[in-house]
C-alpha cells in the first residue's frame, strides 16, 4: 500500500522535484524574524518553495515546524511535507544518561524506554525523525564518539541497537509519540585510525563483517526506516560513495527499505578525500553509491539533475532514492496531516513532565558501575558522619548532560551536591579543590585543560582532614567527549590526579565517583584508594542518582561495556582479540606477544562491575557436551547472593571456537540475563546454545557454524573463570 501511494506520488513528479526530496537544509530561519532576503538563506528559502527540499534537520519548536511545513505543503507545486530530523541522542530536553553509559546497565527493556522517553519529548516540539541510535563499535577510548555508542561488543551492541530503535519508533506512529530513528554511522566509523574522529579505516571483511556489521544489521531486523553513513573512508573508499556497503550489502544483502542520509556536508567532503574533483563529481559517486539524501553539502541539488541528464546517474536511481524518501514520510503519516507534530497544547503539557525526570533517574541508577569497594566503605552510613564532598564535578549542573545535549538547557543537571544535599543526617562540607577545564566549553568549541589554578587545593586538604569520610566526583566535563573530542591522555584530566593525591595523604577514606565519557586510566586511584563508582554522565538526574546508590537506596548493578585500559599505548583494547601464535608469557623470555612495560591485560575487563551484594556462581554443566544440526543444548550454572543486600546480577556466558577455519577471539558474548537474587538465595541460570550462536563470517564469505570443539564460560565478567567442553558436529 504504502509502495503504490509512494508511486502514485512519483509519477507526478519533475526530476528537480524528485531531487529536491533528497536534499535536506540545516534550519536556516527562525520563522518568527522576517523571511530571508539575499545570502544562503535567501536561496534555501526559495529551494522550500519550490518543492526542493525533502528534509530539514535542527528546526524546533511546534511553532517553527509548523511554519515551515506550511510553506512546503501550501506553496509547493505537490504539497509534499517535510521531514524534520534532529539529534536526539539521549534526549531532547530531559536527559538520559549518555548511550555508554545507559550500556552499562545491560538492561534491555530500561533503554528502550529510555529511546521512547527521548521520542516522546522531542515529538512533541515537532521533530519526527532522529539522528540516533549511534552503534559504531569501538575499541579505542581515544575516539571522543564513544560515548555515543554502546562500546566493544558486536553482540551487546546488537541488542542495545535493537532496543534503541523499537523505543524511538514503537509499533506505530499514529499518535506522534515515537518517531523514525536513523542508525548510523554506516560503516566502521569507530575504528578510526589511532582514535582520532573522522580519521582513516582500514578494515578486512573478517572484522567487517563480524564486529562492525552485527548491530547495524539489528537494527534493519528491528524495522528501522533510516541509515547515516559515515565521514570515514574504509579501504580507500568513503562510506558516502560506498556502493558496496549501501547498495550491495545494506540495500542489498540486508534488504533495507528505507533510506540513507550522509553525514553533514559528508559528499562535499569526499573532494578532501581526495576522491571527488569537485561538487558535481562528489554528487556522481555519492548517488551512485547509493546515498539517498544530502545532509547540508548541496551537491544534489546543485548537480544531480545535470548528471542524469549526461546519464551520469541513471534516473532509476533518483527514482528509487524518491520513492525511499517518500515512504518513511507516509510511514509517519505526514501526508494524511504534516501537522501532526504540531501541537502547541501538548508540547506544553509533555516538555520535561514528571514522568520523564523518574525515567531518566531510573536509567541513571542502572547506568552506574561499581568498580572497587574495599572493606565495604559503601554503602555511606546515613547520620553521625562528617562527608567531605571534592572536586569542581560534584558541584557541576551542566557536565552530567554530556555531549549531544540537545535541547537541555545549560546548568539544568542535579549535582552530586544537590543529590548528597537530600540525606540531611550527615554534615556535608563541599571544596571544588581545583577546576577541571577553564572556561566555559560549549558544543563545537575545543576544551580548554590547561588548569593553573591550586588556590583552591588547601582548602580541600583541611575538609578531608576534618572528615569521616571524602567523597571525590573528578573526571571529564561534559563537552570533553564527544564528537571532534578525541584525547592522547586518558587520565584525569588537568590538575585532579593532584588534587586526588593530596587528599589522600589527608585521608585515605575516600569514594572516588567518575564522571566520564569514556573508559579513563585509574591506576593509581584503583591501587590506593578504597571505593571507586564509575558514573558516567548521567544525564538530568545525575546527582539523585549518584546519591542514592552512594547511600545504599539503589544497589548497582552496571557491568562495563568497554574494557578500561592501563595505559593508552594499550589501545585498541578488548576483550574478544584473537589468541596470536605466542600468547603465553613466563619465564625470561622476550618472544610473546606482550609489552616490556605493561601487561596485556586491562584495569577493568568488559562486563566487570560490582554490587552491594556478593555473587558466587558454581555447578556449570552442560545438557550434553555434542550437538549438530539444528539441536541445541543448554548450560546451566548455579548463581548464589551470598551478600547482605539483595541484588541483581547480569550472568554472562561467553563461547570459544577452538578451531576454525580462520581464527576466532578467545572469548565472544553470546548470552546474557538480568537476575534479581536475594540476600542468601540461589538460582539456577540457563542458556541455550545452538547454530546461531557458534556461527560466524567465515573465509568463504559466508556465515556458518563449523563443526569443532568449543568451550562456554559462564561468570560476571568476561574473566569468567567456570567453564565446560562440547563440541558441535555435522
Ligand atoms: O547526526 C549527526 C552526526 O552524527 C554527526 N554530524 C552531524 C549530524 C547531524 O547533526
Amino acid at each position: 500500500d504504502i509502495d503504490r501511494k509512494a508511486d502514485s506520488v512519483l509519477r507526478l513528479m519533475t526530476l528537480e522535484e524528485k531531487i529536491g526530496q533528497m536534499n535536506q537544509y540545516n534550519g536556516f530561519w527562525e520563522v518568527t524574524g522576517p523571511a530571508p532576503k539575499d545570502g544562503a538563506a535567501a536561496i534555501k528559502y526559495e529551494h522550500l518553495k519550490k518543492g526542493w527540499v525533502g528534509s530539514m534537520l535542527n528546526v524546533l519548536g511546534t511553532k517553527d515546524v509548523r511554519a515551515l511545513q506550511k510553506i512546503a505543503v501550501e506553496e509547493t507545486r505537490l504539497h509534499i511535507p517535510v521531514i524534520f530530523g534532529y539529534d536526539v541522542i539521549h534526549g531532547y530536553q530531559t536527559l538520559s544518561p549518555i548511550p555508554l553509559a545507559e550500556s552499562a546497565s545491560w538492561d534491555l527493556e530500561a533503554i528502550q524506554k529510555s529511546a521512547a522517553i527521548a521520542a516522546e519529548e522531542a515529538a512533541s516540539v515537532g521533530v519526527n525523525w532522529t539522528f540516533a541510535p549511534m552503534v559504531d563499535i569501538t575499541r579505542d577510548a581515544r575516539w571522543g564518539r564513544v560515548m555515543e555508542g554502546a562500546g566493544e561488543d558486536p553482540y551487546l551492541g546488537s541488542k542495545i541497537a535493537y532496543a534503541r530503535v523499537k523505543g524511538f519508533q514503537g509499533n506505530d506512529f499514529k499518535n506522534a509519540k515515537t518517531i523514525v530513528a536513523c542508525t548510523k554511522h554506516f560503516a566502521a566509523y569507530g575504528f578510526a585510525e589511532a582514535g582520532r574522529d573522522y580519521n582513516t579505516v582500514d578494515m578486512g571483511n573478517e572484522t567487517l563483517y563480524n564486529v562492525v556489521f552485527p548491530p547495524f544489521k539489528a537494527t534493519v531486523d528491528a524495522g528501522v526506516y533510516t541509515f547515516m553513513n559515515s565521514f570515514n573512508e574504509i579501504n580507500g573508499i568513503p562510506s558516502t560513495g560506498s556502493a558496496f556497503l549501501q547498495r550491495d550489502v545494506l540495500k542489498g544483502d540486508w534488504g533495507f527499505n528505507g533510506f540513507v542520509v550522509s553525514d553533514w556536508g559528508s559528499m562535499g567532503e569526499m573532494i578532501a578525500h581526495g576522491q571527488a574533483k569537485d561538487g558535481k563529481e562528489a554528487a556522481e559517486i555519492a548517488a551512485n553509491g547509493g546515498s539517498d539524501m544530502d545532509m547540508e553539502s548541496s551537491v544534489y541539488v546543485e548537480h544531480l539533475a545535470a548528471l542524469v541528464r549526461e546519464g551520469k546517474v541513471k534516473e532509476s536511481y533518483i527514482d528509487d532514492s524518491a520513492r525511499r524518501i517518500l515512504k518513511v514520510k507516509f510511514e509517519l503519516g505526514l501526508f494524511d496531516d504534516p501537522y501532526k507534530y504540531c501541537n502547541e497544547a501538548n508540547e506544553k503539557a509533555t516538555v520535561g513532565k514528571k514522568e520523564f525526570h523518574d525515567g531518566v533517574l531510573d536509567m541513571a541508577k542502572k547506568s552506574i558501575v561499581l568498580l572497587k569497594n574495599q572493606n565495604d566503605l559503601l554503602p555511606l552510613k546515613k547520620s553521625g558522619q562528617k562527608i567531605a564532598l571534592i572536586g569542581a564535578l560534584a558541584n557541576d549542573k551542566s557536565s552530567p548532560l554530556g555531549s549531544w545535549r540537545a535541547a537541555a538547557k545549560d546548568g539544568s543537571a542535579v549535582s552530586v551536591l544537590e543529590g548528597m544535599q537530600k540525606y540531611t543526617g550527615n554534615q556535608l562540607v563541599f571544596e571544588k579543590g581545583v577546576d577541571v577545564a577553564v572556561g566555559t566549553p560549549v558544543f563545537g568549541s575545543e576544551t580548554k585543560i590547561n588548569v593553573t589554578d591550586k588556590s583552591g587545593l588547601d582548602k580541600a586538604v583541611a575538609a578531608a582532614k576534618d572528615a569521616d569520610v571524602v567523597v571525590m566526583v573528578l573526571g571529564e566535563i561534559g563537552f570533553q567527549t564527544g564528537e571532534g573530542r578525541s584525547r592522547v591522555d586518558l587520565e584525569l584530566p588537568g590538575m585532579q590526579q593532584e588534587l586526588l593525591e593530596a587528599v589522600y595523604k589527608a585521608n585515605k577514606n575516600i569514594v572516588l565517583v567518575v564522571n566520564s565519557g569514556r573508559p579513563l586510566i585509574l591506576n593509581w586511584a584503583d591501587a590506593n584508594v578504597p571505593a571507586i563508582v564509575e558514573a558516567w554522565q548521567l544525564g538530568t538526574e545525575s546527582g539523585n542518582a549518584i546519591a542514592q546508590v552512594l547511600y545504599g537506596d539503589y544497589n548497582p548493578s552496571g557491568k562495563l561495556p568497554m574494557s578500561f585500559p592501563r595505559n593508552v599505548g594499550q589501545l585498541p583494547i578488548y576483550y574478544n582479540h584473537k589468541n596470536t601464535g605466542r600468547p603465553n608469557g613466563g619465564g625470561e623470555s622476550v618472544f610473546w606477544s606482550h609489552y616490556g612495560d605493561e601487561k596485556n591485560t586491562p584495569l577493568y575487563p568488559f562486563g566487570y562491575g560490582l554490587s552491594y551484594s556478593r555473587f558466587e556462581y558454581s555447578n556449570i554443566r552442560l545438557s550434553s557436551n555434542t550437538f549438530s544440526g539444528n539441536e541445541e543444548i543448554k548450560v546451566s550454572v548455579d548463581v548464589k547472593n551470598t551478600g547482605k543486600a539483595d541484588g541483581k546480577e547480569v550472568v554472562q556466558m561467553y563461547l570459544r571456537d577452538l578451531f576454525g577455519s580462520a581464527t576466532r577471539p578467545v572469548r565472544e558474548l553470546k548470552g546474557f540475563e538480568m537476575v534479581p537474587l536475594k540476600s542468601g538465595e540461589t538460582k539456577t541460570i540457563t542458556f541455550k546454545i545452538d547454530k546461531k550462536h557458534i556461527q560466524y563470517y567465515t573465509p568463504k564469505q559466508r556465515w556458518e557454524a563449523e563443526p569443532g570443539d568449543f568451550k562456554v564460560f559462564i561468570g560476571g565478567n568476561s574473566d569468567a573463570p567456570l567453564s565446560a567442553d562440547f563440541k558441535y558436529v555435522n
